[in-house]
């Protein structure tokens, strides 16, 4: 009898990617993969803790799951994922209700820790590697328009405020031709787009090739798939790295830099190894090289010691380096890590204002960017009709901006010209151009 198997992801895209490796060692062992949370034999939630309330809402979900063991008395519950690493003996402890847990390194033990617990057996695996990359597991993807494909693991940089290094480990590359291979397998079946990914993908390196390296390897596969990556710290942001996005035309104009405070008192307690004068003259660097870059970054509000002056210098750096996007957050102290011997020492409701004042000013310059594409002539990659309405097609710009066409005779992954006509902080609508019109424009 084949087992089912249902899966819920949460968090950062390397969950995500993590989850399609998942799948990927299941089938391969025979499970069948379900997405019927009711008759499945076992469910599984690959976690998040990156912050406490991402932790609560995976709480809150497995008092669900519960429910149905109650009812259900032989289904199987397994925590994967950073909690699992995290919180190790204490979930099973804790939660009477879990069968398994398993840490991000350990997901080849899977099927060893399920026929255990079909068994009535509980299994616990949460052993970090320094080699572990996955490389050779083929990961079970839907088919699809763009993949997401996981080129390194773990984290080196230990800022101060992230319990990644803790939950996923030290970092390590997979072989250039693996990615290489994997991508060409994606491209044959009808992918247009993929994103490199990795907690730190450009600290990427493999037998002296480094992240520069890759890129340019992946972007020489077909000129016609589109190539980005995620996410970039700005010390690894090397010269070779942007002239390589500035050479290559399916480098997408698109870079996700987080600066996390304005301040360099907060960044040196961070932990970031840059200051902010560092950090605007590695945009100026960007900007000289690469004209129509869009940037993105995230911001931390309320790091232990934090004050109005440090939060005013976070608020006139998001003025002066004007991202197209930012991922705002309340700082949330992390067990284990550096800052969490700092004490939590801004209020909760000092945070929120700060938090607010941060997300107003970025919503207002999103705004200001998006309103100046106006006009604009864009190359866009059709990802599918928007949720909003069937009446309307999705799709995407290089910079990453989501765009809103009328609907048309489109299939997804057509790429379409199209003229911006308007637009909000979070999205631009465009009409279809003539190729002609857009040599006239
Ligand atoms: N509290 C709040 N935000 C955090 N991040 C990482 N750790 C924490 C924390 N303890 C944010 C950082 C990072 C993003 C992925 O999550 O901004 O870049
Ligand atoms: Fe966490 Fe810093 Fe590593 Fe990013 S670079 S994963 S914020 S330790």
């Amino acid at each position: 009898m084949h087992r089912s198997i249902y899966i819920e992801t949460y968090g950062c895209q390397m969950n995500f990617a993590d989850t399609e490796i998942v799948n990927g060692i299941l089938r391969e062992q025979g499970y069948e993969l379900s997405d019927d949370l009711d008759t499945a034999d076992a469910i599984f939630m690959n976690t998040c803790a990156i912050r406490d309330n991402a932790e609560q809402r995976i709480y809150g979900r497995l008092s669900n799951f519960e429910h149905l063991k109650k009812s259900n008395p032989h289904l199987v519950i397994g925590i994967l994922g950073c909690m699992a690493e995290r919180l190790r003996t204490d979930l099973l402890e804790k939660n009477a209700s879990v069968d398994i847990v398993c840490g991000p390194d350990e997901y080849r033990k899977l099927p060893a820790l399920i026929d255990a617990a079909f068994e009535g057996e509980k299994g616990i695996r949460t052993q970090l590697s320094r080699v572990e990359t996955y490389d050779d597991i083929v990961p079970l993807r839907t088919e699809g328009i763009s993949a997401w494909v996981a080129v390194m693991r773990g984290c080196d940089k230990f800022c101060t405020f992230c319990v990644v290094p803790f939950t996923r480990g030290r970092e390590r590359s997979r072989s250039l031709d693996g990615v290489v291979g994997e991508v060409r397998d994606l491209v044959a079946r009808g992918f247009r787009e993929v994103t490199l990914l990795g907690q730190n993908v450009n600290s990427y390196l493999d037998e002296g090739r480094d992240f520069a390296d890759l890129l340019v390897a992946v972007a020489a596969i077909d000129p016609a798939l589109r190539v980005r990556f995620t996410t970039s710290h700005p010390q690894d942001m090397s010269d070779r790295l942007i002239a390589a996005i500035a050479q290559h035309e399916n480098i997408c104009n698109y870079i996700h830099l987080p600066f996390q405070s304005g301040s360099d008192p907060v960044l040196e307690a961070m932990n970031r190894t840059y200051t902010r004068e560092h950090y605007l003259s590695l945009v100026r660097k960007i900007r000289a090289s690469i004209p129509h870059i869009a940037l993105s970054t995230d911001i931390i509000a309320g790091f232990p010691g934090e004050t109005e002056e440090d939060h005013q210098l976070t608020l006139s750096l998001l003025e002066e380096v004007r991202f197209d996007g930012a991922y705002m957050f309340k700082y949330s102290p992390r067990e284990k890590t550096r800052a969490w011997k700092m004490g939590d020492t801004v209020p909760d409701d000092v945070k929120g204002r700060r938090l607010e004042e941060i997300i107003d000013l970025q919503r207002r310059i999103s705004y200001d960017i998006n309103r100046e594409q106006v006009g604009r002539v864009e190359t866009i990659l059709l990802e599918g009709p928007s949720k909003r309405s069937d009446q309307e097609w999705m799709g995407r710009t290089g910079t990453n901006k989501t765009v809103i066409v009328p609907r048309s005779d489109y299939q997804a992954g057509d790429t379409v010209q199209v003229r911006i006509t308007s637009a909000t902080s979070a999205t631009l609508f465009a009409t279809p151009v003539e190729t002609a019109q857009v040599e006239a424009a």
